[in-house]
């Protein structure tokens, strides 16, 4: 199997190389690799070029095989790079284009199995062909070649099916073909394209195969193509979890870049965004606008709208946001509410504390039953080291409390609001520092002074 993937991408007008934009937040090229492995092909090599270093940086697999191609003289002259890669006794020779990133499997074992003998093409009848390369049948409508639109006349031109690019070739007759092209055409290259009419001039049948989806051999060439890809397979993704189950308000508002995986009854309001490895579990609901990434939500956990909540494991029927931001390292147990303009970061609550309102709890082990006052503040840094905040259970701390790290608030203890808290709070007592309140009766206010006229 051999995906071409040296081509520069003029036209998306970027540094990244072509197959390295993203879609879902992963290479075209992984996308199309990891079709190709489902397949599992003898060999799978990768034809490079354009941003040579950056894309090699990119895989590092070791079952890919890297032919590199100085210059891009054509997807025939590409193809000829590979075949030193490929063992002479390759039967079928597949390839594929890393800046195709949505084809399915199934098309693919589609064509697989055709007899691996015949030349197979995956074409597709459109209703704008402009650009792509013309399918040339003859009478009794069998294939006999592909007229690039460059090299097309008028009526050549009128013709609605197209090349995809994507083909399957008897191994053995390849190099021989390959060998055979010359750059005789309107754009000086090597086309792979014309290694039909020499198959059909030896007598090989050509056939062809449709993708099973319109969209699934959709090229990408600049950044509309790449975000109209995005969305179908967005698209795609949604109407897997919603097969599954999962409610989702507006499919076309959800974008996945990960694995999803999600418990019965799962609501997923518009703008949320899944990142990584995310397990969603029975009766979770994500508000609106809010990420979730690398992340476990227990049963019945609720994320109201706008909160971030990255590699934490939530526990069952939390109340999260809105507004809210877990970091990672964070862990609750249950019944656990985090309100809004809350930052969690590696930190441990535990069941039915609450923090409802414009905290900051950093490296800090919160016990159960615990109440956290607004605005209290967990002072971790001491601008070399971090250090921890221990607070016990059944813990009362009023609002606007600092906690100066390495401390210890024990079971039971109360601090009073706007405490500055630097030693031991000990348990079941009230503990505050702060600046005893006083009155001045005899104080008067400034008066305005009167300016002189002048
Ligand atoms: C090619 C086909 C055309 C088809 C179209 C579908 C040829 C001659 N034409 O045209 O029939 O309708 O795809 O999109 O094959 N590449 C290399 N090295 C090169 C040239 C290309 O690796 O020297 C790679 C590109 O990175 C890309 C793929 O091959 O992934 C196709 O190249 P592109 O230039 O897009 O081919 P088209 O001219 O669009
Ligand atoms: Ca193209």
């Amino acid at each position: 199997m051999v995906v071409l993937a040296a081509g520069q991408g003029k036209r998306m007008h970027s540094r990244l190389p072509k197959v390295l934009q993203p879609i879902a937040a992963q290479p075209m090229l992984a996308h199309v690799l990891a079709t190709a492995r489902q397949l599992k092909p003898e060999a799978l090599v990768v034809v490079y070029g354009h941003g040579a270093d950056a894309v090699r940086a990119q895989f590092t697999e070791n079952d890919l095989r890297w032919a590199f191609q100085e210059e891009q003289k054509g997807t025939g002259h590409a193809l000829l790079q590979a075949l030193n890669h490929l063992s002479a006794q390759e039967s079928k020779v597949l390839v594929l284009y890393g800046d195709v990133p949505l084809l399915q499997p199934a098309t693919l074992q589609r064509m697989l199995s055709h007899p691996a003998e015949r030349l197979v093409l995956l074409t597709q009848t459109v209703q704008n062909p402009k650009g792509y390369g013309r399918i040339l049948r003859n009478d009794a409508g069998s294939i006999v070649g592909i007229r690039e639109e460059k090299d097309a006349d008028d009526r050549e031109k009128e013709i609605l099916e197209v090349n995809t690019g994507i083909m399957l070739m008897p191994g053995q007759r390849l190099r021989g073909w390959l060998s055979r092209l010359n750059c005789d055409n309107a754009q000086g290259e090597y086309y792979l394209t014309d290694v039909v009419a020499l198959a059909v001039g030896d007598g090989v049948t050509v056939e062809s195969e449709e993708p099973g989806y319109p969209w699934e051999a959709l090229g990408v060439n600049d950044k509309v193509q790449l975000a109209q890809l995005e969305r179908i397979h967005q698209a795609c993704e949604a109407e897997k979890l919603m097969k599954e189950g999962v409610t989702i308000i507006d499919p076309e508002r959800l974008t996945l870049r990960g694995k999803v995986s999600c418990g019965r009854d799962v609501t997923l309001d518009v703008g949320v965004i899944l990142e990584g490895t995310v397990v969603l579990e029975d009766g979770v609901s994500v508000g609106a606008y809010s990420i979730v990434r690398n992340s476990r939500l227990g049963c019945g956990a609720e994320v109201h709208p706008y909160s971030m909540i990255d590699g934490s494991v939530v526990g069952q029927d939390n109340r999260i946001g809105p507004y809210a931001r877990l970091r990672p390292g964070t862990e609750t147990g249950h019944s656990v509410h985090v309100g809004n303009y809350v930052e969690i970061k590696n930190s441990s609550m535990g069941e039915q504390s609450k923090a409802n309102h414009l905290s900051y709890i950093g490296d800090s082990t919160v016990g159960c039953r615990v109440n956290i006052g607004a605005g209290t503040i967990t002072c971790n840094y001491d601008g070399v080291n971090k250090h921890r905040t221990v607070i016990g259970n059944d813990v009362f701390i009023g609002s606007d409390t600092q906690l100066i790290a390495p401390v210890t608030v024990e079971d039971g203890a109360t601090i009073g609001a706007g405490s500055t808290i630097v030693t031991t709070a000990p348990a079941h007592q009230l503990t505050l520092s702060r600046v005893r309140q006083t009155s001045i009766p005899a104080w008067r206010r400034p008066r305005k002074i009167d300016k002189p006229k002048s």
